[in-house]
C-alpha cells in the first residue's frame, strides 16, 4: 500500500477521469468539414493543426483539478465534463502561442514538433484562437444550467485574459534580460499560471453547485497549487530531461527567463514550491472538498519529472 498522495495514488485517481477527458475533446473538436446553411465550415488545414495540438498527450491537470473539485463539492464528473475541455482548450492555445517565434521560439512540445513548425506560423496563430474561441463556445453552449454557464464563462475569460494568463505572458516576455525581483517574479506566474488552475478548481465548484465560499477556497487551492506547479516547470528546465517533458530543456537560461532556479537557486525554489503546496492543501482543507485526488495533486506537481 502506498501512502496517500504518491504519484501512484494519483496516477490511479487521474486515470479513469482523463479517459472521459479524451474522448469529450476527440467529439468536441470534430468541426464540420462541410458548409452549414449559412455556408460556415472549418478549413481541414486548421482542423487538423487543432487536433495535432490538443490530442497530443498532454497531462491534462487542469481538466483534473476541475473534474476533482466538482466531485469534491458532490457535483458529478460528467456535469463539469464540459468545463474541464473548455479550460483544456485555454491551456493548449497558450502553449502554441507561447511557442512561437515571437514568444519561446520552441520546436518541440508534448513530444512532437511544436505546431508552428509542423505546420506554419500563421496556421498555429489561428488554431490558437480558434481553441480559444472554442473553449466560451463549448462552455456556453453545454452547460447547464445557463446562469452557471454564464459564471463559468466569466471566471475563465477573466483568468485567461489581460489581467490574468495572457498579461501574465506579457510581462514573463518583458522581463526576458532584465534583472527582476522576487515579487516580479511571483506576479508573473500567478497570472501566466496560476490563474487557469484557479479558474480550473472555481469551474468545478460552479458546476457542482458549491457555495460561494467553498468555491472561494477551492480558488485558493488552484492558485497556490498553480504556483508550485510553475516553479517546478522552472526547474525541470534546468534539471529534467527532454524525453520525460516532451519539451526542450535549458531554454530559460539561454532566453535570460527570469525564473525561480535563476534568482533564488535549487534549493531554495524547492523549498517555495513546497511552501505553495503546503498553502494548496491547507485551503483545500479549510474548503471542505478535500477529494483524495486534489490532494494527490499538490504532491505530483511537486514530485513530477514530466
Ligand atoms: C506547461 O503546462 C505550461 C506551463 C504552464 C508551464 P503543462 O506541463 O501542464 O503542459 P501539458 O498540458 O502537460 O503539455
Ligand atoms: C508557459 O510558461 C505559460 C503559459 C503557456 C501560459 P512556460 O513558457 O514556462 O511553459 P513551457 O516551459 O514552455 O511549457
Ligand atoms: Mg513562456
Ligand atoms: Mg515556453
Ligand atoms: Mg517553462
Amino acid at each position: 500500500m502506498n501512502p496517500p498522495g504518491t504519484q501512484a495514488d494519483f496516477a490511479a485517481l487521474a486515470a479513469p477521469l482523463r479517459k472521459l477527458v479524451e474522448a469529450e475533446l476527440r467529439r468536441l473538436i470534430r468541426l464540420p468539414q462541410e458548409p452549414d446553411a449559412r455556408g460556415w465550415f472549418c478549413p481541414r488545414r486548421l482542423q487538423q493543426a487543432m487536433v495535432y495540438s490538443l490530442l497530443a498527450g498532454g497531462k491534462r491537470l487542469r481538466p483534473l483539478v476541475v473534474l476533482f473539485a466538482a466531485q469534491g463539492c458532490g457535483g458529478s464528473a460528467e456535469e463539469a465534463l464540459p468545463a474541464a475541455c473548455a479550460v483544456e482548450m485555454i491551456h493548449t492555445y497558450s502553449l502554441i502561442h507561447d511557442d512561437l517565434p515571437a514568444m519561446d521560439d520552441d520546436d518541440l512540445r508534448r513530444g512532437r514538433a511544436t505546431l508552428h513548425r509542423a505546420f506554419d506560423e500563421a496556421t498555429a496563430i489561428l488554431a490558437g484562437d480558434a481553441l480559444l474561441t472554442l473553449a466560451f463556445e463549448v462552455l456556453t453552449t453545454t452547460v447547464r444550467p445557463a446562469p452557471v454557464a454564464a459564471q463559468c464563462a466569466a471566471v475563465l475569460a477573466r483568468a485567461a485574459g489581460a489581467c490574468g494568463m495572457v498579461g501574465g505572458q506579457a510581462d514573463d516576455l518583458a522581463a526576458e534580460g532584465q534583472q527582476g525581483t522576487l515579487e516580479q517574479l511571483q506576479a508573473i506566474h500567478r497570472r501566466k499560471t496560476a490563474a487557469l488552475f484557479s479558474a480550473s478548481a472555481q469551474l468545478g465548484a460552479l458546476c457542482a453547485g458549491a457555495s460561494p465560499e467553498q468555491t472561494k477556497l477551492l480558488a485558493r487551492y488552484g492558485q497556490c497549487l498553480g504556483l508550485a506547479f510553475q516553479i517546478r516547470d522552472d526547474l525541470l528546465d534546468r534539471h529534467g530531461q527532454e524525453a520525460q517533458l516532451g519539451k526542450r530543456v535549458g531554454k530559460d537560461d539561454r532566453r535570460g527567463k527570469l525564473t525561480y532556479p535563476a534568482l533564488l537557486g535549487k534549493e531554495a525554489s524547492w523549498e517555495k514550491a513546497k511552501h505553495w503546496a503546503d498553502q494548496a492543501l491547507e485551503a483545500l482543507a479549510r474548503s471542505g472538498a478535500e477529494h483524495p485526488g486534489l490532494v494527490a495533486l499538490a504532491r505530483f506537481v511537486l514530485e513530477r519529472n514530466q
